[in-house]
């Protein structure tokens, strides 16, 4: 399963890649406000920044609506690095938008998944990756591990090759549960994957051992 980091912040970026477990990073105009970058030329200029910290592929969201503003968005966002992937809504328009890069050779991640049905279209487009929100969906009172798990049935038997790219995570056992219903990628806040490394017993191992390895010296 690959980890990538869903921030837009630079010091979270490069702390998730230093641990070199990083393989991408997600945003998404929220995130990216989240930072104050603000403009078209900021955005842009922060992706970029982004290619450059992370060897790996890089989600930038269009702000389009309409197919063909969604294809001149999308061409900008691709031209700013080859890591990067056009990351479009799950709307009719961008459907249509993600079978054009598709046959244009731009990779996509279509986002704001939350049924099986849009990953089912996600997929006959052509998108690289599908999101599907699952801690928006936990929120709202349905189960969202469990759509993952839905997702990955449906693309096995069919033969899709659209990875899976389980988001909107919350907690360590969300990226572990995750894992286990056969999410190709998780795209995390840094808090739960630095979570990944918590144990009590690890702190107190540990301590026992560096104090009996004082007497060696
Ligand atoms: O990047 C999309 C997604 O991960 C957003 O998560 O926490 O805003 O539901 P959240």
């Amino acid at each position: 399963m690959k980890f990538f980091i869903d921030t837009a912040d630079l010091a979270q970026i490069k702390e998730a890649n230093d641990l070199g477990i990083l393989d991408g990073v997600t945003t998404n105009p929220s995130l990216m406000a989240k930072v104050g970058i603000k403009g078209e030329a900021a955005v842009m200029n922060h992706y970029k920044t982004i290619c450059e910290i992370v060897d790996g592929d890089i989600s930038a969201e269009v702000v389009s609506t309409d197919f063909k503003e969604i294809i001149e968005e999308g061409k900008k966002l691709h031209a700013i690095h080859p890591n990067i992937i056009v990351k479009v809504p799950m709307i009719k328009d961008g459907v249509k938008a993600i079978k054009w890069f598709t046959d244009n050779g731009i990779k996509t991640n279509c986002t704001l998944v939350f049924s099986a049905g849009q990953a089912i279209l996600a997929a006959k487009a052509g998108a690289a990756y599908v999101s599907p929100f699952i801690g928006r969906i936990d929120d709202s009172g349905w189960d969202g591990v469990q759509l993952i798990e839905q997702i990955a049935n449906i693309y096995a038997i069919q033969g899709f090759e659209t990875e899976i790219l389980a988001a909107s995570i919350r907690s360590a056992l969300h990226i572990i549960q995750c894992a286990e219903a056969g999410a190709d990628v998780v795209t995390s806040p840094l808090e739960p994957i630095l979570g990944l490394l918590k144990h009590p017993l690890t702190d107190i191992g540990l301590a026992k051992f560096l104090a009996d390895a004082k007497s060696f010296k």
